[in-house]
């Protein structure tokens, strides 16, 4: 099998690479891996094995490539997916790019793996904030239905790549509007006309998408914190009945995927370095609201480069080839 990253020398690329390794994708297929033009002919060196990146261009595509794993942003996926698909190339995209297509599965492995069907060329990875929110949701609403969720997220600057991990321990301003240092910037993508930003909203509409629910609504208020890696989430949830506490952290911790971490006496609850290099989602700080019987909250930390991108696209790897192209 041959096996093509799209932006491997970036954060979720090189983690792509590093999850394939794990789960022993690297043994017996072949790595293909592509960056901008100014890495062209760089060589990198990953478990042990050295690599060749390329640019992208009609004549360094590999016509046989089976998966084509894209992570170097929407207007590469947007350019470069569909002629990797033309070829017959599975194309998973961690980009923006394909996830409001109708035609585009919007998927999360552990909830709807099966919207991949035989015709299916392109798989869109959800945002990471979207992930953090959407597998708890998920098992939440197998016991109960979900009327309403306002959440407020605190993403590290990993999510914003290399350059934002570089803006945090520079001070520079390159890819953050604003230093991040002592700071919280709420503000992440371009704003849009109804106020909130894109990213606001793709939490919104990729829930939606992906729990094939349009009834549920979400508010996002998103907000860019010094943190280096790992996105956290405070999540209120309103449910359509009065539902006992314990009857949720059951559900949670019913869900493969989620780590319930909720043992406040001893000061156990998530945080991102808690979450750090982990696969699961944590929960935690759960618990009913003092005014309102149908309303709870909870707390979450996810690795937002692993399970938020480079692991949901290897997870969504490995289930097109044990039942889509098997
Ligand atoms: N970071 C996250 O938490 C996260 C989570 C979910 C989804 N995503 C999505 O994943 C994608 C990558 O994010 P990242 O954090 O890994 O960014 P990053 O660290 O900035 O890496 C970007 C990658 O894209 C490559 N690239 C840039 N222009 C290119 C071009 N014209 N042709 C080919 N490759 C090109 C870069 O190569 P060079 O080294 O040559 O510049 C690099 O390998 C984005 O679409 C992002 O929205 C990120």
């Amino acid at each position: 099998m041959v096996i093509a990253v799209v932006g491997a020398t970036g954060l979720v690329g090189n983690t792509i690479i590093q999850i394939l390794h794990e789960k022993g994708f690297l043994e017996n297929n072949e790595l293909v891996l592509y960056a901008s033009a100014n890495r062209d002919g760089t060589q990198v060196s990953h478990f042990g094995k050295t690599y060749v990146v390329q640019e992208l261009r009609d004549d360094t595509i590999r016509k046989d490539a089976d998966f084509a794993l894209f992570s170097a942003g929407s207007t590469v996926s947007l350019e470069w997916a569909k002629k990797f698909a033309k070829n017959g190339t599975f194309v998973i995209d961690n980009s923006n790019a394909f996830r409001r297509e109708t035609n585009v599965p919007l998927v999360i492995p552990e909830i709807n793996a099966s919207d991949i069907t035989k015709k299916t060329k392109i798989v869109a990875n959800p945002n990471c904030s979207t992930i953090a929110l959407a597998l708890p949701l998920f098992a939440i609403s197998k016991m109960s239905k979900i009327s309403k969720v306002i959440v407020s997220t605190y993403q590290a600057v990993s999510g914003a790549g290399n350059q934002g991990i570089k803006d945090f321990k520079n001070g520079t301003t390159q890819k953050l509007a604003h230093p991040i240092k002592d700071n919280l910037i709420p503000h992440i993508d371009i704003f849009l006309k109804n106020g909130f930003t894109l990213e606001e909203d793709k939490m919104r509409f990729e829930t939606s998408k992906i729990l094939h629910n349009p009834n549920i609504l979400v508010s996002a208020t998103c907000v860019r914190v010094p943190v280096t890696n790992c996105h956290s989430e405070s999540v209120s949830v309103f449910l359509e009945t009065n539902t006992p506490i314990s009857l949720v952290k059951k559900a949670l911790e019913g869900q493969k995927g989620v780590t319930v971490l909720d043992d406040t006496p001893n000061n156990l609850y998530p945080m991102p370095s808690l979450a750090n290099g982990k696969d699961e989602i944590l929960v935690g700080r759960l618990r009913k609201d003092m005014s309102c019987p149908n309303l709870f909250h909870m707390f979450i930390s996810m690795d937002n480069i692993r399970k938020g991108a480079a692991l949901n696209a290897v997870q969504i790897m490995e289930y097109v080839m044990q039942n889509i192209l098997k």
